[in-house]
């Protein structure tokens, strides 16, 4: 069509916009291509529509999700095995667009003690300043649950297990606790990536994980997903994430649907140094505790063999009495391959040191917590760095 219909010929700054030149057709690849859109076209004025429900109304703006967000949605939907999945740009604005989406003005929401900071952040600076009452629990509650329910709650979070401190929650009967008291369940599953605890099948209406951990997989991106468990909940968390604004880099999306192909390899390679270091560190004079799953030292770990089919690669040690601040940091800092940043799940071994003194409702650890993240490297070279890291704190 080099004419247009009314006879004028294009001129090539036109053709830059609206070019005749293509492509040969037929293309075949095993990746999902990367479709970059703000604006999505429609075929005629009358089907101009602005609704986020793409999967009624087809594709309106890419605000909602190109087709290369909406298949990392459903397939992060379909092994969570949830009814329907939105991703978010990240998992701390997954946490804040559940808090948003299920919670209003008068309204309490309830925390494990032991939840990822910045989630309890949202709630204690965003979520009271709009009046909704805030309490807190211990992750270990189970029937006791029933205590920390108010008549006004409606959101229970679950973070399993949690941050930094490692406590396995009893999620099903945090669950039917809350249910009885007509709560909604969230749980941040992004520890067991979505994969080795089946949210859905114990209890929880709304998962949440940073896709940025296990999925993605590399430390070179940030993404979150939303998955809920029917409809009703489906709805309510559409219209805000449309009025939140909240949308996702289909570039970065690409990444973590690349991901995803290996997260089963990727999983059980880690699972298994994580568990020969943790077993291995359990029995070293200057560890008083390690915070593992799977390990019976662990807060919980009896839910963890109840419920989990696995362990992923993030765990923590509670140094002995003795060692000073300065001797946990100053293993840390001997470690050569375990680097020192934020952020876990990629192929790199970290290591970082945290200090609970003064934090109210926490275990006793104060200087004396490290966490460390396992990752791809040989187990063996692993534990060589851990030792002399060791040797080194007399
Ligand atoms: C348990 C947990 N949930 C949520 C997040 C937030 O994820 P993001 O860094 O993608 O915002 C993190 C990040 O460290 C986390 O550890």
């Amino acid at each position: 069509m080099l004419r247009l219909s009314f006879g004028m010929t294009k001129n090539w700054k036109t053709k830059l916009i609206h070019s005749d030149a293509h492509a040969p057709e037929g293309f075949r690849a095993l990746t999902t291509p990367v479709y970059r859109a703000s604006t999505v076209l429609f075929t005629d004025a009358a089907a101009v529509t602005d609704t986020w429900k793409q999967y009624e109304a087809g594709y309106t703006y890419g605000l909602y999700g190109t087709p290369t967000v909406l298949e990392l949605a459903a397939r992060v939907c379909e092994l969570e095995d949830g009814f329907r999945t939105v991703i978010t740009p990240g998992g701390q604005a997954a946490i804040a667009m559940i808090n948003l989406a299920y919670l209003q003005a008068g309204d309490h929401v309830l925390i494990p003690e032991s939840v990822y900071i910045p989630n309890r952040d949202f709630a204690g600076r965003v979520l009271r300043k709009f009046g909704v009452e805030v309490g807190y629990y211990p992750p270990g509650a189970s029937a006791g649950m029933a205590s920390f329910l108010r008549e006004n709650t409606k959101l229970v979070w679950c973070e399993s297990p949690g941050s930094i401190t490692m406590e396995v929650q009893d999620v099903p009967a945090i669950a039917e606790a809350a249910h009885r008291a007509g709560a909604l369940v969230a749980l941040d599953n992004t520890w067991a990536a979505g994969i080795l605890f089946d949210a859905f099948a114990h209890g929880v209406d709304i998962t949440m994980q940073a896709l940025t951990k296990y999925v993605g997989g590399h430390s070179d991106l940030l993404l979150g997903s939303i998955t809920v468990r029917d409809e009703a909940l489906y709805q309510r968390l559409g219209a805000t994430q449309q009025v939140v604004g909240c949308a996702a880099s289909p570039d970065d999306c690409s990444l973590a649907l690349r991901g995803l192909k290996t997260l089963a390899v990727r999983l059980a390679a880690i699972e298994e140094s994580a568990l020969t270091l943790a077993r291995w560190l359990a029995q070293r004079p200057e560890i008083e505790l390690v915070l593992h799953p799977a390990l019976p030292s662990c807060p919980g770990h009896e839910f963890w063999k109840r419920d989990f089919t696995g362990s992923a690669g993030v765990f923590s040690v509670v140094f002995q009495r003795p060692f000073t601040k300065a001797q946990v940091e100053g293993f840390v800092n001997a470690l050569e391959l375990f680097e020192i940043g934020y952020s876990w799940a990629g192929v790199t071994s970290l290591a970082v040191a945290y200090d609970f003194h003064g934090v109210p409702n926490r275990p006793d650890y104060g200087h004396r917590i490290v966490r460390l993240n396992i990752g791809l490297e040989d187990v063996g070279d692993l534990k060589s760095d851990l030792e002399a890291a060791l040797g080194r704190m007399k």
